[in-house]
Parts: C-alpha cells; structure tokens; sequence
C-alpha cells in the first residue's frame, strides 16, 4: 500500500538577549544556532534547518521525520537557546535568556517561554509552505489574518471558485487563561469564531484545518509569557505556519491580508497596541518606540523531508515581505496607542 510520507516543521523561537536594548539578535547568537543545528543535520536528526531572526528572537526552522512534541527535536532548541543565552550573558548583551523562564528541560519546550508552532504534514505532490515571525506583539495577533486567509471570501477567492475549499475550514481556538480549546467551523460557525478570535488578549487561534477531510493547514504558537511568568517580562512574538495551493488558500491569499497593517498588542514594553509592519529579513528590526511591531514571512517548499534545496544544498528560501506591494502597510499613518 502507497504510505504518503510525513514530514514535520518545527518552528521554535526563544529571545535569548539581543543588541542594544530589544533591537536584533547579533551575529554570535545566531552562528550558535547555525552550529547546532548542522550538527543535528550531520547527525540525521533533522533533514535540514533555517536560522533566521524577527527583531531580537532567534527563530529555528527545522524539517524532520520525527513528528510534533518530539522531546530530541525540542531538546535540540533547547539546548541551542540555553547556548545562546549564555554567550549573550557573557556579552553583557540586553536580556540575556529573557524568554527561557524555566530551566529545567522535562521532555517538551512548551510551557518553558519559547514559543512553538509545528505541523506534521503528509507531502502532496508539492507543498508550498508560509512560515510567519513577529517581533514586539503577542499571540493573538494572527486571528484576524487567519480569519482573513480561511474564512473570508472577500480575502480568499478559491473559497469561492475552488470546489475543493468550498465545505470550508475548522479552526481550533485556545483560550489561554482556561487553557482549553474549542474547534469551530466556517462559514456555519463565523460568528461564534469571530465572537472569540476579536479578544485577541484571550483567544487564539492555535490550527486550521480544511472541514472536508481534515487536512492540517495552519499551526500557530499559543506561549503566553506574562501566565508563565505571572507578570510582564516580554512580548510573546508569536510565530505560525501556514500550507498553501491546490484546494487551499493560493500564496496570494494567505498574504494579502497584511498588504494593510492592522493593530495589534505590543510595542513599546508590551503596553500599547500598534500597527503591524510587515518587512523582509533587512528590515526585521524593531526601532521607533521599540517598534512598530514587524513581522517577517518566509516561503518555502517540502520535498521528500526537507526545505527544498538548490545545487549546492542550500535550502530556498523566498523573503516574502521583501516587496514594494506591501509598502502601503509600511508607511501607513498612524500614532501611538
Ligand atoms: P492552485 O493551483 O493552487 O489551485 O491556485 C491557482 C491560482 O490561480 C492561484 O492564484
Ligand atoms: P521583546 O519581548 O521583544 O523583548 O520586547 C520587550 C519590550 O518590552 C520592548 O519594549
Ligand atoms: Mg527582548
Ligand atoms: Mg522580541
């Protein structure tokens, strides 16, 4: 019998201190991130990995066969960020290990400060795959683009042209204070959804799925710092992953939704709301007021367990916000809030 194969995105971000203030994650921290993980490559731990940063947190991509919660997977982040952290001690460099809230590594890095989105996915015949980062917002401020990407017509047009979209999408909800979920079902359920996902201190959206045969389409991160914490020590900068094409939203449409910004919680200390700013990887630096909120987006495809590669074994990787038709979102007029 044909076994479609399983391949698993982990994405796994923790700010581990930065420069100057909560501005990047420079060069040394990365290159300890960049080691880790081509030694769990070398080890055939993971198939292949992409380091990158959203303002000052350090984000692991990583594609594998081992599945979601994977204890080595997350030891594998773990033990990169506890690296990490202590080098930026030694630097003296702002925050130092500010996301690693517990330290005592117990099987599952979820629940200790770094957030989490994975997806276990059987490969189609080609799996085109966003991956979303942000810098200076908190969990919920994916809803209102998950709404937009796999509830809104008026967003996503195969929603209504592409038969395959037409029985609709399930989205799991978190309430992160009860720490209890609710599957919800559009377009039968939108109201109740949106009644939900607009707390976006509250409820967030944790999966997608398409209603019709449950295929997984979005995963996003649910850590809520200040309930680990007990108080405020952070912003959450959520990240999610989100599968495009062929009886799912087009790349197109999942990234519309951001072509104007939108406020979310966030910026300076955690204590304002402001607009999101969507920018490529040079941009991924959060300045003015510690901020405006940024989010960066990478585009990539799956093929037979890995982040395609070119000929030299690098993986691509498309910077998705690198692109003047998002500058209506950038220089959009707004004030502090
Ligand atoms: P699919 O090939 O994924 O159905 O997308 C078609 C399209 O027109 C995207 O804009
Ligand atoms: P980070 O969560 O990105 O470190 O931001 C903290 C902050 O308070 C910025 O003003
Ligand atoms: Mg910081
Ligand atoms: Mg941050």
């Amino acid at each position: 019998m044909f076994m479609a194969r399983k391949t698993t995105i982990s994405l796994i971000k923790c700010d581990v201190g930065s420069l100057a203030g909560h501005h990047i994650v420079p060069k040394p921290l990365l290159n300890i991130a960049e080691k880790r993980l081509k030694q769990a490559q070398e080890k055939g731990l993971i198939n292949n990995y992409y380091v990158f940063n959203a303002g000052d947190d350090l984000e692991l991509l990583m594609v594998h066969e081992k599945g979601e919660s994977n204890h080595r997977i997350h030891k594998l982040a773990f033990d990169t960020f506890t690296e990490a952290a202590d080098k930026a001690l030694k630097l003296k460099l702002y925050g130092a290990g500010q996301d690693l809230l517990k330290t005592a590594f117990a099987g599952n890095i979820c629940g200790m400060g770094p957030g989490v989105a994975e997806m276990e996915i059987e490969e189609r015949g080609s799996d085109p795959i966003v991956v979303f980062a942000a810098d200076k917002t908190s969990a919920g401020a994916f809803n209102l683009p998950l709404f937009s990407m796999f509830a809104d017509p008026m967003n996503t047009a195969g929603l209504v042209i592409d038969p395959n979209m037409a029985g609709g999408f399930k989205f799991e909800v978190m309430d992160t204070l009860e720490n209890t979920t609710v599957v919800l079902k559009s377009p039968e359920e939108m109201y109740e959804l949106i009644a939900l996902i607009g707390t976006v201190q509250r409820y967030v959206v944790s999966r997608v799925w398409r209603a019709s045969d449950d295929l997984i389409c979005a995963a996003g991160s649910v850590t809520r710092l200040s309930l680990i914490a007990g108080k405020y020590v952070g912003k959450d900068d959520p990240v999610m992953i989100t599968r495009a094409q062929h009886g799912l939203p087009a790349l197109g449409e999942i990234l519309v939704p951001f072509m104007h910004s939108y406020l979310v919680e966030g910026w300076m200390r955690g204590s304002h709301w402001g607009p999101i700013m969507p920018v490529g990887l040079k941009d991924s630096k959060c300045t003015v007021f510690d901020g405006p909120p940024r989010l960066v987006a990478l585009g990539f495809q799956v093929s037979n367990g890995q982040i395609a590669s070119d000929d030299m074994g690098k993986p691509m990787v498309a910077d998705l916000f690198d692109d003047p038709a998002f500058e209506p979102a950038k220089r959009c007029n707004w004030r502090r809030c």
